[in-house]
């Protein structure tokens, strides 16, 4: 039944199969919807029940305004071309055979679905965890909604000195008031009013000029209501090769002043204080006999300049002590594997060539099998980095469809892939049924004043689209 010719026409879409509906995915879709004179179809299937990814669950909750990108992806998802499968899991509920079998193209955009790790002594004790944990815990991913933290010690330690990081410590130090407008799910609310945290270090192993967080977060964390933030003067006291960078570098140099006016003395303290440490690395995680987080032993660092002018921290014999109950360790999300690709381990990415799979035993390109986004290129980039980096994708899977490089799929019927899924008992999510989640969550927001009160575990979500449906009956 299938007619090559026309392949990429009404009577014979292209069909491709994207998976993963956070940014890279849907600026995927969009990037083939604005192809001239193809016919598409896009399937998205995401293992949560809900779409957009790290927008929803990643993107801090006081940050309503960057996650309005949601009305961008909303517009491409009422495409009639659009289908969305929310709660499909690929590599548990449909495989890369069932895929190769539906679809001419498969992209994944997968993200970075796990964190790196520090390799230090104490790292697994009660009181140590990733801040890709914490992060997904008060943005109410349904994976985290259940976990607990303790916040009962006056001190927590943020390690790596990234955005995530400046997020982490400014949740933490924020007053009720600041977080009960936005949509932080009521539990981590509750959790984070009765927080006994007045203090938060937040480690940078190298200095501030090699610091990875921009300047609009650094200097907001600075406009908290009832948190100071502090630096050191010695530690802001930088080599001569950081100063030749920030020489040439007009932001840099403005952040190297929002830092040095951060080591001026408050005259009056707040309650709470965020305290930025450079040049120190954390060398052990110390526990009492019950195995919960006691301290951290930090060590003072020196930097040097390797031969390609990248700048290294070397340990020098000047250590510390930090008391603490709780160390969130913000050192990098990672990539997972996916069944059926090769993966590269260290970088935590699919293998690619620009955005082409590649298998590395063969070196050479795999027919039809794409990534974008962070499981392309590791986990770095704001949300709009994602744009471009989906372009570059597309290009190279058009230029295939092109050469006809592409897969030759049996089942090109759209009811295929809903039978498949309905033949295996997998309830999905359609983009249907997200609106009218994403309408019950909004009007549960207006008597709170919230943006929306977030439906976090995947019972309530199936629970409520019940109800939904029962009430129209
Ligand atoms: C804590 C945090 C805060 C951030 N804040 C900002 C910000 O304020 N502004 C900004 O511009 N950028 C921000 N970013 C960066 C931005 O979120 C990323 O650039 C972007 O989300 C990466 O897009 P992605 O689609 O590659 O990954 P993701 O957004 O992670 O999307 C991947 C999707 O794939 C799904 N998935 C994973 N595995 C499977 C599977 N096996 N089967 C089906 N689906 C699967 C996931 O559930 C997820 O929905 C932030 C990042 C983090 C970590
Ligand atoms: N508001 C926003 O726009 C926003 C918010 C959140 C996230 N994001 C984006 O999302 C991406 C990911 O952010 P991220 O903060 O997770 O990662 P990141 O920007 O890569 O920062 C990671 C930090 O961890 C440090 N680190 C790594 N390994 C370490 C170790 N073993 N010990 C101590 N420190 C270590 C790094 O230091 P070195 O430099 O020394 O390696 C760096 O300071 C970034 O592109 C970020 O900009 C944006």
């Amino acid at each position: 039944m299938s007619n090559t010719r026309l392949l990429g026409s009404s009577e014979h879409p292209l069909r491709v199969a994207v998976i993963g509906s956070g940014p890279a995915g849907f600026y995927v879709v969009q990037q083939l919807f604005d192809t001239p004179d193809l016919t598409v179809k896009c399937d998205v299937f995401e293992r949560l029940p809900t779409p957009f990814g790290l927008v929803r669950l990643g993107v801090a909750p006081d940050h309503q305004k960057t996650k309005s990108v949601v009305k961008v992806y909303h517009k491409l998802a009422t495409n009639p071309d659009f289908r969305f499968f929310g709660g499909v899991e690929y590599g548990k509920d449909v495989f890369l055979a069932d895929l190769q079998a539906h679809y001419h193209c498969i992209v994944f955009t997968t993200g970075a679905q796990t964190d790196r790790r520090m390799n230090i002594p104490g790292e697994d004790l009660i009181g140590s965890y990733a801040a890709t944990e914490f992060v997904a815990w008060y943005n109410g991913h349904p994976d985290y909604c259940d976990r607990q933290f303790d916040l009962t010690h006056p001190v927590a330690v943020i390690v790596g000195v990234g955005n995530v990081s400046i997020d982490v410590a400014r949740i933490l130090a924020s007053t009720t008031e600041e977080l009960q407008t936005t949509d932080i799910p009521d539990y981590a609310l509750r959790a984070l009013k009765n927080s006994g945290i007045r203090e938060i270090y937040i480690l940078g192993r190298r200095g501030p000029v090699q610091a990875a967080f921009t300047n609009p977060e650094i200097r907001e964390l600075g406009r908290m209501a009832d948190a100071d933030v502090r630096t050191f003067e010695h530690e802001l006291v930088i080599d001569a090769s950081s100063q030749k960078a920030a020489d040439s570098d007009a932001m840099l140099q403005r952040k190297l002043e929002i830092l040095q006016d951060y080591a001026t003395p408050v005259k009056v303290p707040k309650p709470r204080r965020v305290t930025l440490r450079f040049l120190t690395s954390p060398l052990e995680i110390i526990g009492d006999q019950k195995g919960n987080v006691r301290g951290v032993r930090t060590v003072r660092n020196k930097l040097s300049c390797d031969k390609e002018g990248r700048t290294h921290s070397t340990q020098t014999e000047q250590s510390e002590l930090i008391e603490t109950g709780l160390i969130l360790r913000s050192v990098g999300y990672k990539g997972k594997p996916l069944p059926g690709l090769p993966f590269l381990d260290d970088r935590g990415i699919v293998p690619n060539d620009q955005g082409r799979v590649i298998d590395p035993s063969i070196d050479n390109t795999i027919r039809g099998i794409y990534v974008s986004g962070w499981i392309k290129r590791g986990a770095s980039g704001v949300i709009g980095t994602n744009k471009s980096d989906a372009k570059e994708t597309v290009a190279n899977l058009l230029a295939d469809f092109r050469q006809k490089t592409i897969l030759s799929p049996q089942n090109l019927d759209s009811e295929d892939i809903e039978n498949l899924l309905r033949n295996r008992e997998i309830r999905y999510v359609s983009y249907g049924e997200w609106q009218k989640i994403d309408r019950l969550e909004t009007e549960m927001g207006v008597s709170n004043h919230q943006p929306r009160v977030k439906i976090t575990s995947r019972e309530e979500i199936f629970k409520a689209l019940d109800s939904i449906a029962s009430a129209k009956d």
